[in-house]
């Protein structure tokens, strides 16, 4: 049976506080909808570590700052709720952009430092939209964790850093990032790939791996970058945003590996942006 769709924001409180008067837990899941593995696997992670699961889908206007990747991204509520329906969620919450953002809407959450990089220097705004509608969803659903995964780990590294600053009284766990059998990470965003883009797509992954191995024998990123961004765009790849290592708590750039290392990369595939990290 799926799960009961809640577009309001009253019956999303009539709900959860009824959830918590019994005593139960609860977990949310922020998604924009378009549901693959990886954010199934979030969806598990909360069934088993809360007695009650919100999953929420809301394509969040203020986190695009192109326009036309606004009106691409893909809308499959029906779908998702069908795809949810095995786990056994509590309820899938479907706010509309008049509940999230009402007329006069006029606040900002920024969080400084760990937004100026990565993909918050190539997406001017992302990450205030993040913050913003994240804040939100906590306070809407005063749920007791939140599960993000470590597909956006930039975006995960932010969501903590705002929960903590606020005082809000929620755990932010991360997931391990859930791939395709030949290594792309899975992304809502790969449904717009093409039957020719989608084979092309691994090499992301692929290239990113033997960075990591170099990196893990000694060799410097600022030598080995040039050389992942060439195999990237003579594999097909348009551009390359950003092909960075980094420190996995406060993100600070690296050139060589260390303990916590991460390897970052953001490329362009026939208009399809694809992002992915790994531990090194
Ligand atoms: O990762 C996403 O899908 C979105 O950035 C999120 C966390 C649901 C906020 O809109």
């Amino acid at each position: 049976m799926t799960a009961p769709i809640v577009r309001s924001l009253d019956a999303l409180r009539d709900l959860t506080r009824t959830w918590r008067l019994a005593g139960d837990t609860v977990g949310v899941v922020p998604t924009m909808g378009a549901l693959h593995q990886g954010h199934l696997s979030l969806a598990r992670a909360a069934r088993e570590a809360c007695d009650r699961v919100v999953v929420t889908i809301f394509v969040n206007p203020k986190q695009f700052n192109n326009p036309d990747d606004l009106e691409n991204y893909p809308r499959t509520e029906n779908e998702d709720a069908l795809k949810l329906a095995p786990i056994g969620v509590d309820a899938i919450y479907v706010p509309d952009g008049d509940t999230m953002y009402p007329s006069g809407f006029a606040t900002n959450v920024s969080v400084e430092g760990l937004t100026n990089m990565l993909c918050g220097a190539a997406r001017p705004g992302h990450f205030d939209g993040v913050a913003t509608i994240v804040t939100k969803l906590f306070l809407q659903t005063q749920a007791d964790k939140a599960f993000f995964g470590e597909k956006d780990y930039q975006q995960l590294q932010v969501v903590t850093r705002l929960a903590a600053d606020l005082d809000i009284p929620i755990e932010v766990v991360g997931c391990p990032t859930i791939r395709e059998e030949d290594g792309l990470a899975m992304s809502s965003r790969n449904l717009l790939l093409s039957d020719r883009s989608r084979i092309k797509a691994p090499l992301l992954a692929e290239v990113m791996d033997d960075v990591a191995s170099a990196l893990r024998e000694g060799q410097r990123m600022s030598d080995l970058a040039p050389r992942a961004e060439a195999r990237l765009l003579a594999g097909g790849f348009n551009s390359v945003d950003y092909f960075e290592v980094r420190d996995g708590a406060d993100l600070s750039m690296l050139d060589q590996t260390k303990p916590n290392a991460r390897l970052f990369a953001a490329a362009w595939l026939a208009g399809v942006r694809l992002i992915d990290n790994i531990a090194v």
